[in-house]
């Protein structure tokens, strides 16, 4: 059985976020999704999500195509999360290209494109405006 993790904050989830999460899961027979926790998003992006993490994990945990959520509280653990959840496959949208290839020594790393013009950071700014 093949086991596929991809990574993301999933705030505000769209369909870019649906589709990435359905392709993560066509490549296996489980997707495991690590969704940044509140603090790790702050880090990351600059900003508190509009959702809690609270919420975006039981959203993605929703979603039928996945089958495991867990917290991803430091982009210093990826690899130990890879092992834990024993991955097969790493999947991610193509705005991090190359930036995970150092784990392709345990498993394939697999980009994919992003869907295009639809991002949680567009839809804020259509919104506050
Ligand atoms: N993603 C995608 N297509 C989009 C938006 C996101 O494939 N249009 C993918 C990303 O590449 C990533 C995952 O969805 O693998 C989670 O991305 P996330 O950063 O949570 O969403 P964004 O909409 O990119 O958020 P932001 O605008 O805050 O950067």
């Amino acid at each position: 059985m093949k086991t596929v993790l991809t990574f993301g904050t999933f705030d505000v989830l769209h369909v870019g976020h649906l589709r990435v999460l359905e392709r993560a899961a066509a490549l296996g027979e489980r997707l495991v999704v690590g969704v940044s926790s509140d603090e790790l998003n702050m880090q990351k992006k600059g900003r508190s999500p509009v959702f809690s993490q609270a919420e975006r994990l039981q959203l993605v945990a929703a979603l039928s195509c996945v089958d495991v959520v867990f917290l991803e509280e430091s982009l210093d653990l990826k690899r130990d999360y890879l092992l834990r959840y024993g991955a097969d496959i790493l999947a991610m949208g193509d705005d991090w290209k190359g930036r995970f290839d150092e784990f392709s020594d345990i498993c394939n790393v697999v980009y994919f494109e992003r869907t295009p013009a639809v991002s949680t950071t567009a839809i804020i700014e259509k919104i506050r405006l």
